[in-house]
């Protein structure tokens, strides 16, 4: 959407969390835009916002460096929403002698709020618990301001309000999900006090998506890897139409994939109108360079190198001139690499060095996000049901001997029996994770009449919210008699372990 259509400003003054904001906002129904305080003037005096809102930030309103926000925003005449640092320094604004500064750093955690009628409020409980993270606070209101909330017992002002000039601040978080019926309050913002009437769906995201790829992309070349996960599925559906025959997506077979895996994604690929190519010819390259080494880290580094020279061969005999991929939000939040306001971040790709820009479409969205649009593409069932699984995929499964062609296809094999087993025991789904590798020790069994000397299996299930910290999901013993029973028909598997460690201390992969 352009931004002269646009009813809500976001300043970024350096939280983690203005994205959610946006995203929150969005869920809401209303579109925004987020700026850094740099740009706020220039983009207040071109459009006609309704409101605007002050992100968090982690400056002091007495640091020399704090966020310059230009004081102008005050006066023209829209309402202004203080979030955290947003609240301080509408508090410091007008008044130098309104904040405590912080005596011990920062708290972070859950705050009982104990709430005052306010429009700002209205729908809420009296007392609500919601995620509070700062050093400094307004220890008393500026003039013409009365406080709205405080902290239970009254210790710290939670929230102030200047109802005339429709100025209102919480020190608290309203967009994170840990703060109690935390988007009533976003909602009591944009609807009830700037007047803002809905102006954002899904569809107009995707349309979004397309017109802005398609803009930047200019007369250039596109190419996208796609995976079979639902990030960069979901994307080459949205980019297809659009881009037609700009857009190359392909699908590197690495030789390191589960069973039925390749005709799965060209399934979903060909039901999502993408054109797929299926890139094959390399898996042998693949094999030899990670088979020359059996530490899993090694194996790491020697996968994203023949990655990386199979990708630029790729993009070389496309004639590609950018790369795009499925990146999320949450992704760049998480590795600290979030652009205040880019939609599409360009940089060179350093791991892969293919000297192509990169366009992150996705940038802006959440998981949540995605998956709605993936079944506004029929996506979402045929995605439904798929655990996650390693980029170097089966490579890291062979443990303790060189990974050759054969060992590869014994646990491709055998990953996927215990697979089917447990989804005839209906517990696939329950799962988070499933991982069969093969250990590579050889030990004694009894196979026929004879002793022979053959593998051994570990079947690792787990659950998690994250993979941060998983539990040891325990398989019920009449499925782990299932299991072990169809495992050792293969001549060359003797035995079979059962790997229930939490992570901590274990980690989720067996390697
Ligand atoms: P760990 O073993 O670190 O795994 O607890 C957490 C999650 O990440 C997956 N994983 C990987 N994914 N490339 C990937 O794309 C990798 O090198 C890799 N190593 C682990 C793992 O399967 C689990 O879901």
């Amino acid at each position: 959407m352009p931004e002269e259509k646009c009813q809500i400003l976001i300043i970024d003054l350096g939280s983690q969390y203005t994205d959610i904001i946006r995203r929150s906002l969005r869920y809401l129904g209303f579109h925004s835009i987020i700026t850094p305080p740099e740009e706020a003037s220039r983009l207040i005096k071109e459009n006609k916002f309704k409101g605007i809102i002050l992100s968090g930030g982690s400056a002091s309103v007495y640091d020399v460096d704090a966020p310059a926000i230009p004081e102008e925003i005050l006066t023209v005449g829209v309402p202004v929403l203080g979030i955290c640092y947003g609240m301080q320094w509408l508090a410091y604004v007008h008044d130098k002698d309104t904040i405590q500064k912080a005596k011990e750093g920062k708290s972070y955690g859950p705050v009982e709020v104990a709430i005052k009628e306010s429009l700002l409020f209205k729908g809420l409980k009296n007392s609500i618990n919601a995620w509070s993270s700062h050093g400094d606070s307004v220890k008393n209101p500026p003039a013409g301001f009365s406080i709205i909330a405080t902290s239970k017992g009254g210790m710290v002002n939670e929230a102030m309000e200047c109802a005339d000039k429709k100025f209102y601040a919480v020190q608290f978080h309203p967009e994170v999900e840990q703060t109690e019926d935390e988007n009533i309050i976003l909602d009591n913002f944009v609807e009830k006090i700037c007047g803002c009437v809905k102006d954002y769906s899904r569809k107009d995201a995707i349309k979004e998506i397309g017109e802005n790829t398609k803009k930047i992309l200019g007369e250039g070349t596109a190419i996208i890897g796609v995976s079979g996960g639902v990030d960069s599925t979901t994307l080459a559906a949205i980019l297809t139409p659009v881009l037609g025959e700009k857009l190359k997506a392909f699908f590197i077979d690495t030789g390191g994939m589960r069973k039925g895996e390749v005709k799965h994604v060209k399934e979903i690929a060909r039901k999502a109108g993408i054109k797929l190519e299926i890139i094959d010819k390399y898996k042998e390259k693949f094999i030899q360079n990670i088979g020359s080494t059996i530490d899993a880290e090694e194996k790491r580094a020697k996968f994203r190198e023949v990655y990386g020279e199979v990708f630029k061969e790729v993009a070389a005999s496309y004639g590609a001139t950018h790369m795009i991929q499925g990146t999320l939000a949450t992704d760049l939040i998480e590795s600290g690499s979030r652009g205040k306001s880019a939609l599409i971040k360009t940089h060179h790709n350093v791991d892969l060095d293919l000297g192509l820009t990169e366009i992150m479409p996705l940038s802006d969205f959440f998981k949540f996000e995605v998956r709605e649009f993936a079944r506004m593409f029929g996506l979402e069932e045929l995605l439904a049901g798929r655990q996650p699984f390693p980029g170097p995929g089966l490579y890291l499964r062979v443990v303790g001997v060189p990974v050759n062609a054969e060992l590869l296809e014994m646990v491709r094999e055998a990953d996927h029996e215990v697979a089917q087993i447990l989804k005839k025991h209906s517990l696939y789904d329950k799962i988070s994770q499933v991982i069969v590798a093969l250990l590579g020790v050889e030990t004694v069994g009894v196979k026929g009449d004879g002793r022979v000397y053959g593998y051994s299996f570990a079947v690792r299930t787990v659950e998690t919210m994250d993979f941060m910290t998983v539990k040891g999901f325990y398989l019920p013993p009449k499925v782990c008699e299932d299991i072990n029973s169809t495992l050792v028909k293969h001549p060359n598997i003797v035995r079979v372990m059962y790997d229930f460690t939490s992570k901590p201390p274990a980690t989720t992969e067996f390697e």
